[in-house]
């Protein structure tokens, strides 16, 4: 199965060293997700299993990893043989997974912006709940979909940058650029409106939908001072969703 991230799965992982991801997504993540203990957890676009292997190491029962990427799971599985923490991966689509039953906790850094149309958000949206236990819950990190075209530009310090193609509708592609090392890699995902994201979400089957801010984590203004994050978290390019059934 070939996917745009098999070209740049080594590439990517390196970007997760950046102090964003750290003390702002990796942050912002975990307070959504609380206490994992004893859960067993699926993590839909798993890539390379960065956030897989946190959430084990957190506690969780059972965790398992799905991406759409040969070489992401390959990168996770090569990780899993060097440090042994029992963690299943696959690599599918979300809308084809295998059949290995459901999950007190679902989650997904950057899952719902990959669908193509509204129809395969719809699908998505469908998988998801059609793995989760009575109850259960979704928690992920997605596109903002508050933010307008006209504000991507400022994110050149942090090393991205953010470009749409076209209107600000259903559909529209927006491309992000980043350099990695000394290579620059680019990824293209969909924008979708707030309400488009909700509609799919309950008609899905969950019965709350909340979003939630990125949040700042303390450590991060110790680390690299208040200003350095001022322009990302006063225009978050993403945002935080958490669904209940
Ligand atoms: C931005 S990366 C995030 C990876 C990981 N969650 C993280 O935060 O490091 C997005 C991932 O979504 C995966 N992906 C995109 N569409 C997918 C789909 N339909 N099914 C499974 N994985 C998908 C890509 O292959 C890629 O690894």
């Amino acid at each position: 199965m070939s996917a745009q991230y098999d070209d740049i799965a080594r590439e990517y992982q390196a970007t997760k060293e950046s102090p964003l991801r750290q003390y702002v997504e990796a942050f912002s993540f975990f307070n959504m997700l609380g206490d994992v203990q004893d859960k067993e957890v699926l993590d839909l676009a798993c890539g390379e299993g960065f956030y897989t292997r946190l959430i084990a190491t957190a506690g969780a029962r059972r965790v398992a990893g799905v991406d759409i990427s040969a070489a992401m799971i390959s990168l996770a599985k090569e990780i899993e043989v060097q440090q042994v923490q029992g963690i299943e991966y696959h690599c599918a689509d979300v809308v084809s997974l295998p059949d290995f039953g459901c999950f007190d906790l679902v989650t997904a850094a950057y899952l719902l912006h990959y669908a193509a149309d509204t129809h395969a958000l719809q699908s998505m949206c469908e998988c998801i709940v059609a793995r989760l236990k009575p109850g259960g819950r979704f928690v992920c990190i997605n596109e903002n979909p508050e933010q307008s075209f006209a504000d991507f530009s400022g994110y050149t310090q942090y090393g991205f940058n953010k470009s749409a193609d076209g209107p600000q509708e259903d559909g529209a592609k927006l491309t992000y650029a980043m350099v990695s090392g000394r290579k620059m890699i680019r990824f293209d995902v969909f924008y979708y409106t707030r309400m488009t994201y909700e509609a799919a979400l309950y008609k899905a089957g969950f019965s709350e939908v909340r979003w939630v801010p990125l949040e700042l984590a303390p450590e991060g203004t110790d680390a690299c001072g208040a200003e350095y994050f001022q322009e990302y978290m006063g225009n978050p390019p993403v945002a935080g969703l958490v669904c209940v059934l």
